[in-house]
């Protein structure tokens, strides 16, 4: 779609409101709210070792993942930015052990924001993408967003999810559940222009996302599954198959919804006792539901994603999405 009608993000959300009628005053505001995080967010990244935000915090996040500077700043703009008003009941993010309590609560129709604040962040000090990723979940009449359990609702229930990706561009990609569309920041106005609508994820592909690395940790289905992509056209699967593996989950998934392709990050030995790789709740969920929209399939090779129950903020699971038909295979194999 050509950008000549510059259609700002605002303006997006203003006619989604009205195309649809079921755009509520608080989740409009936790939107544009997180939409100037991330362009703060990009902002600082932009900056690099101009602004001396690279390099570790010296600290670690409660999966006792060492944090980078660009974790703590990314997580402290979205906290600020979001304390100023009432539209939330609560904030979870990737990088803080508990919920963060909003000052000012919202009133009955708030929402509770979970969020990665800086998804690849091992990519920041070789200055290559990285990403934020963020889902918006309903918050129960009443709640107390202090209280964890609030946030455990399955990816089904949530009314927004998208992610920034600071690449060569900084891109907003976002589904409110009616298709999605990309957002890019024009660096001169500050201004996020819708630039693509509708993004579509082919059934079909040639290109998978893995950490080939893992390889003899994983169980038998994926192991089957990569071995028969490898084997190419003389292989069962009669055809050659690419492989790109940027270890930012956003840049990875963004390949996907612009080219299609699919990404795994399964199961393996290594992480069986804590479940997985990647979190349900700030990357899974937001990720399977945005790649469900484009018309693609999202599944722990067991289960669809969006179908479970969460039981605790920070699980883990394991992530296969992506095109259709790779997805149908990769479920066949597990069931097997
Ligand atoms: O959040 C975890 C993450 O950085 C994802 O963004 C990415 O897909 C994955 O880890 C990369 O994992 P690995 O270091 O095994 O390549």
């Amino acid at each position: 779609m050509s950008t000549a009608h510059h259609i700002t993000f605002t303006d997006w959300l203003h006619d989604s409101q009205r195309a649809h009628g079921t755009l509520p005053a608080n989740l409009i505001q936790t939107l544009m709210v997180t939409a100037e995080a991330c362009r703060r967010i990009g902002a600082a990244i932009g900056q690099g070792a101009l602004a001396g935000v690279l390099g570790a915090a010296g600290s670690e996040n409660v999966q006792g993942e060492d944090q980078k500077k660009l974790d703590v700043i990314a997580n402290d703009i979205l906290l600020q930015l979001h304390s100023d008003g009432s539209h939330l009941a609560g904030m979870a993010s990737e990088e803080m052990d508990d919920p963060f309590p909003v000052p000012h609560p919202g009133s009955s129709d708030a929402y509770l924001l979970l969020f990665d604040p800086l998804d690849g962040s091992s990519n920041i000090d070789i200055n290559a993408p990285v990403g934020t990723i963020f889902s918006v979940l309903p918050a129960p009449a009443g709640c107390d967003a202090r209280d964890a359990s609030v946030f455990l609702q399955p990816g089904s229930a949530q009314v927004a999810a998208g992610y920034a990706i600071y690449g060569p561009s900084t891109q907003l990609i976002i589904t409110l559940g009616h298709g999605v569309h990309a957002f890019t920041l024009d660096r001169y106005s500050g201004e996020l222009i819708l630039t693509q609508e509708h993004l579509a994820l082919p059934a079909q592909t040639q290109e998978f996302a893995i950490n080939m690395s893992n390889q003899r940790f994983w169980e038998a289905p994926v192991q089957t599954y990569v071995t028969d992509l490898l084997a190419g056209k003389t292989g069962p699967r009669a055809k050659d198959f690419n492989m790109r593996w940027v270890a930012a989950m956003v840049a990875d998934v963004h390949r996907l919804l612009s080219r299609g392709g699919v990404f795994l990050y399964p199961l393996d030995s290594k992480m069986a006792s804590k479940g997985g790789k990647l979190r349900l709740m700030y990357e899974a969920n937001p990720m399977a539901w945005l790649v469900e929209q484009a018309g693609g399939q999202a599944s722990t090779g067991h289960q669809r994603i969006l179908d479970i129950m969460p039981t605790g903020l920070h699980q883990r699971v394991p992530v296969m999405l992506g095109a259709r038909d790779e997805i149908t295979e990769l479920t066949r194999l597990h069931s097997a």
